[in-house]
């Protein structure tokens, strides 16, 4: 985490003039997160991860181009400064909203599925395309994530790809990318054997491929103690491959990295108030309960996700495993909770009501993820600059905004 976000002063500050529960985001942490990926040919950030447009153009002036999967998140994109040719629309299937868009901005397309070619050439035309090939594996930090595999719904089986071949020169599509992404939270297991997976498919598109894609998936190492991920060796063996496909295709391809998580999770912290504490008496059964919810970060609840929690105001008290709960009508609604829900305390000292907690490294996936679950409004988030000044990047949302379209159908 960034020096910046570990300001006590600065974090009391921002929480009193905006409230909580509170993201904020330093975006020097965010530019610099972009620095180990210089070793490939390009760098495109999957927009999902955190869309917050302030992010958004950090990234965009670090030289990053963008990957989007919706009609919204292209508006996005375009807001935060994108130019068409700086996106890809990544996808399984072409909803009617976003093939407005790919075709009036003339998109390129990442196909994740056979079924999309004719959607495209109906859209585009003869143009070129990207291919997400499913190599037949996948890995993940949890199911949820595994995005390779027979049970994915994610990619173009490999065995299909010579099918796919012939529709695509049917079309008049040619196919200048391949694009593969087996999981999020990879660990480095399946380097060598993805890419030799991707050995075939550039063989059978080597007239037209120009670029591979190896995607993202990086983890990120949320548990104190925890391995960083090893960018240098995933780069080094991705290059080989890339050697190797350059020098038998006789020209030079290019290699570009699509991560969304390691770009800007440790950018982010999530502040909430303590509102209060209580016990049932039994071991590990003593809650401090607070403002923030999975309605505001639910990776804990979909994944029995880790993230660490600290009492802002620090000090040497002395700490005991704790429960963090939040204030929705579901038993589910506990940040300290692994696979399954299992129960999975924190070490924090006794809290007084109207203290502050900081949920550490939520800039992917956070407020991306956040809903309106209960009928609460999305929370506010601040980013500070380079410069170290602050902006409210996002206001909350006006309760107000929740019931208006309902009461303007209402009349
Ligand atoms: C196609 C694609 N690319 C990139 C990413 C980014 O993954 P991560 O945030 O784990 O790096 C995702 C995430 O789901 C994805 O689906």
């Amino acid at each position: 985490m960034d020096r910046r976000l570990q300001r006590q002063g600065l974090l009391t500050e921002l929480a009193a003039a905006h409230g909580t529960p509170l993201y904020v985001y330093d975006l020097a942490a965010v530019r610099r997160n972009l620095e180990p990926f210089e070793c490939f040919d390009s760098v495109r950030y999957a927009v999902k991860a955190n869309s917050n447009l302030a992010v958004l153009r950090t990234l965009r002036d670090g030289g990053a181009r963008c990957e989007v999967v919706s009609a919204g998140e292209i508006e996005r994109a375009r807001a935060a400064g994108f130019e068409p040719d700086e996106m890809v629309y990544t996808a399984d299937l072409m909803d009617r909203s976003a093939r407005e868009l790919v075709a009036e901005l003339g998109l390129h397309v990442n196909a994740g599925s056979a079924s999309m070619l004719e959607d495209i050439a109906e859209l585009r035309g003869a143009v070129d395309v990207t291919l997400r090939v499913n190599p037949g594996f996948g890995e993940g930090h949890d199911m949820k994530v595994t995005t390779g595999g027979p049970h994915s719904k994610h990619g173009i089986w490999h065995e299909e790809l010579p099918a796919v071949r012939r529709r695509a020169e049917a079309l008049g599509l040619r196919v200048t990318g391949l694009h593969v992404h087996i999981g999020s939270g990879l660990e480095g297991r399946f380097i060598e054997r993805t890419v030799e997976a991707m050995d075939p498919a550039v063989a059978l598109f080597g007239e037209t491929l120009l670029r591979v894609s190896c995607g993202g998936g990086m983890s990120f190492p949320y548990r104190p103690g925890a391995t960083p991920f090893d960018m240098q060796r995933f780069a080094a063996i991705w290059s080989v491959g890339r050697e190797r496909w350059s020098r038998s295709l006789g020209r030079p391809i290019q290699l570009e990295a699509e991560p969304g998580r390691l770009l800007v999770a440790d950018a982010g912290v999530l502040l909430t108030e303590v509102c209060g504490v209580k016990s049932t008496g039994r071991e590990g059964s003593s809650f401090v309960l607070v403002d923030a919810g999975f309605h505001t970060m639910i990776r804990p609840l979909l994944y029995g996700s880790f993230h660490r929690i600290s009492a802002l105001a620090g000090g040497d008290r002395p700490t005991t495993p704790k429960m963090v709960a939040g204030p929705l009508c579901e038993s589910a609604d506990v940040f300290t909770q692994g696979k399954g829900g299992a129960p999975e305390p924190q070490e924090l000292p006794d809290l007084e009501r109207g203290e502050l907690l900081v949920i550490h490294d939520v800039g992917a996936y956070g407020a991306a993820m956040a809903s309106c679950y209960n009928s609460r409004p999305l929370p506010a988030e601040v980013v500070i600059h380079p410069d170290g000044s602050t902006l409210l990047a996002r206001p909350a949302m006006d309760p107000n905004q929740l019931l208006a379209l309902e009461q303007e159908a209402l009349g």
